[in-house]
């Protein structure tokens, strides 16, 4: 069933999980994540980025997938839109029925963010939809190739409460050491940081560049009040490996039909691997 943002933070907070928002762009990305939420019993978030992936498809072409899919799935399903770039990206969302949205004004100066976050608030709510927004820098844009986390881009708490509490919004992107896509040195996350923004700010926090992140730190950053933890780059990774894999090992003819069987064979397997983990499960 579909259900806002808002709705499965609340299970999250309850239950001292986060919950896997995952990043699609294909039928056999949809069809994996809920499959595993499914078998899982696990909530779970869709999202699309239409700043990043709109060149692999368009949001009027996926979201119907997106909605029709998790509408039917047996586990409440939340339709995000990730990394929303302006106004009028956002209320194509919201009109095509996301439940959630994000708007991502970090890399504007704050007054120019919080006041257009502000608008976001309002006109999601005319749709009862939520709305996520973020404060300190990830950089504006996902993307595959990664980087280094910038320290002096990160979340500053006190800046973060004012936000929140301008804005109205239900869940804050942060920054405390990921980074979108590969990472070229392995991540050091700035754990208190977290605990410190979840305390004065009173709303969900979100990890974004959840591929590449251990066990072990996913689990301290939600023991801290991360709820919601964006991945992508890892599940597109590893099926892009196993297809190579299948092709290298195939003889004789092969159709593009056992490709995306394959494609959504892997991407099942690591949305398991990665709900686990999220969700606290043996
Ligand atoms: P990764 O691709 O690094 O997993 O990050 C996804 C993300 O944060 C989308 O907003």
């Amino acid at each position: 069933m579909l259900v806002t943002l808002k709705s499965v933070l609340g299970i999250a907070e309850a239950e001292n999980i986060a919950i896997g928002a995952f990043n699609l762009t294909t039928l056999e990305g949809i069809r994996a994540v809920i499959e595993a939420a499914e078998e899982l019993k696990q909530p779970v978030i869709l999202q699309f980025a239409n700043a990043a992936h709109k060149e692999y498809v368009s949001l009027e072409n996926i979201a119907p997938a997106m909605l029709a899919l998790g509408d039917k799935a047996s586990v409440p399903v939340c339709v995000h839109l990730d990394h929303g770039a302006d106004f009028e990206e956002v209320k194509r969302a919201l009109d095509l029925g996301f439940t959630s949205v994000m708007y991502d004004g970090s890399a504007l100066p704050y007054e120019i963010n919080a006041a257009n976050t502000r608008t976001v608030v309002d006109l999601a709510s005319q749709y009862s939809a939520s709305v996520e927004a973020e404060i300190g820098s990830m950089g504006a844009e996902i993307s595959e190739d990664g980087g280094e986390a910038d320290e002096s881009c990160y979340t500053d708490p006190v800046i973060a409460a004012k936000f929140v509490a301008e804005t109205g919004i239900d869940a804050l992107a942060c920054s405390f050491g990921t980074v979108h896509g590969i990472y070229k040195s392995a991540p050091k996350l700035d754990i208190d940081r977290i605990a410190r923004i979840r305390k004065v700010t009173g709303v969900p926090v979100v990890m974004h560049g959840g591929s590449g992140i251990s066990d072990e730190d996913f689990r301290k950053c939600i023991e801290n009040g991360v709820r919601k933890i964006n991945f992508y780059t890892y599940a597109a990774k590893y099926a892009g490996e196993y297809v190579k894999k299948k092709l290298e090992e195939s003889s004789g003819y092969v159709f593009y039909h056992d490709v995306a069987v394959w494609g959504l064979e892997s991407m099942k397997k690591t949305y398991i691997d990665t709900i686990k983990i999220f969700a606290n499960l043996k």
